[in-house]
């Protein structure tokens, strides 16, 4: 009886994505029973946000990009569930893996469970508990329809039990994005990317900012930016400024006013994984409403002051350097100025944030679908022959 190698199917889209599915990939590849294949969307498509990445991280080429561009999260949701049905159709991988809160994550969710294909959910179980966030959405419905929830904290899987999900589908396994950081901290240290800005350690704070919430209501981005330039008073802040929010600042040109300069904000363009990575491990102090730099900061014990009313992730609190500050500018002018103050605080890094998550989730899968695969002869899936018979308008590329 000859068996056929499980078919994974990994499914990518935004920046975030990235650093979560690169440890998944590697650990897959050392098991003989599984074949994977990695989709990207395209939801991110420039070099600074998706190319930089994928070469940073040395993830393999995707399989198929579905170049569905940006678009409002209709269209967006709308235009990769289109182009992925086809492929899923196709080859019947035996799972899907999607990863974190983004629109790429619920469109492939979506698109594999009507179509019968069990889903996993890397990251399941963080809520903030709004819904007016389009990732709050996105989290809640990927994690419906998925058969394995792989959670990253403990408050994840009472989120899941609440809202009717069965213990059994749950598995606490870590937190993958931990593993990537731990694997490349000492190669972005020696980078000391810092250098290049003419900073020393520790004597400047990284701000990043690109929360619609916070960047697209005219009035709520000059109230973070009127704290931020407060601070700028005090320290230089570097900002990595992502595509949405330079946008926005292109239509209001005067909001840094003088503060633009060596000694005041020092603007940037979005950065690649180790350059940032660098900046945060020698920053004093954090500015974000990124969800992930919530969590690599509590990993680094790096000061966070978090630009947002709320976080899905409360371990970030509980255990790490993390303070939540909303978004008035006297209170993040408080919270900065408090941090600059003192040392770095102690931390304790939260459970299973070991650099072993995806290993875990992995043998989870072993258990599952290998035990399967040896009691009886496969026939139902397909694995990606990378052929040109895919539907006109899907790229296919042959795997590097
Ligand atoms: C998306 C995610 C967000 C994540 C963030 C990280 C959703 C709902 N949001 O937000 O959770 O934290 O990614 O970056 O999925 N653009 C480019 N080049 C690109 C991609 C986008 O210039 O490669 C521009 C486009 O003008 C686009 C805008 O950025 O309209 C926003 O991109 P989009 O993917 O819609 O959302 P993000 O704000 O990046």
């Amino acid at each position: 009886m000859t068996h056929s190698p499980v078919h994974v199917m990994c499914i990518v889209g935004a920046r975030p994505n990235f650093m979560k599915a690169a440890p998944l990939i590697e650990a897959l590849n050392g098991r003989k029973w599984a074949t994977i294949t990695l989709i990207h969307t395209g939801q991110h498509y420039s070099r600074a946000m998706s190319d930089l990445f994928f070469d940073a991280l040395s993830l393999p080429k995707p399989h198929v990009d579905l170049q569905v561009g940006s678009g409002s999260h209709g269209e967006q949701t709308g235009q990769i569930m289109i182009r992925l049905e086809p492929l899923l159709q196709r080859h019947r991988p035996d799972l899907v893996v999607v990863f974190g809160d983004v629109n790429s994550t619920v469109a492939a969710a979506l698109c594999a469970a009507k179509l019968g294909i069990p889903v996993a959910h890397v990251e399941a179980g963080l809520r903030s508990f709004d819904r007016t966030m389009p990732e709050e959405l996105n989290r809640v419905v990927t994690d419906q329809v998925s058969e394995f929830l792989f959670t990253t904290e403990r408050s994840a899987r009472e989120n899941l039990i609440r809202e009717g999900l069965a213990e059994a589908k749950i598995f606490f396994v870590g937190n993958v994005m931990a593993d990537t950081l731990l694997k490349h901290v000492e190669q972005a240290r020696a980078l000391q990317t810092r250098r290049t800005y003419g900073l020393s350690h520790q004597a400047y704070g990284l701000l990043t900012l690109h929360r619609p919430s916070n960047v697209d209501d005219p009035r709520m981005f000059k109230e973070i930016m009127a704290a931020v330039k407060e601070l700028a008073e005090d320290v230089p802040i570097l900002f990595p400024c992502h595509v949405r929010t330079r946008e926005r600042l292109a239509v209001m040109p005067n909001l840094l006013g003088t503060h633009v300069g060596r000694q005041g904000i020092i603007l940037l363009e979005p950065l690649g994984y180790l350059e940032f990575l660098s900046l945060m491990c020698d920053a004093q102090l954090v500015l974000t409403d990124s969800g992930g730099i919530q969590e690599e900061t509590t990993v680094l014990g790096v000061p966070c002051v978090t630009l947002r009313h709320n976080t899905e992730r409360p371990v970030t609190i509980e255990h790490g350097t993390n303070t939540l500050v909303g978004t008035s500018r006297t209170r993040i002018v408080e919270a900065g100025r408090a941090v600059l103050r003192r040392h770095h605080p102690t931390r304790r890094t939260p459970d299973l944030w070991d650099g072993h998550a995806a290993e875990r989730i992995v043998d989870v899968l072993e258990r599952h679908f290998h035990a399967d695969s040896s009691e009886s002869e496969r026939t139902d899936s397909a694995p990606m022959a990378y052929s040109s018979s895919c539907p006109s308008h899907i790229h296919v590329q042959k795997v590097q």
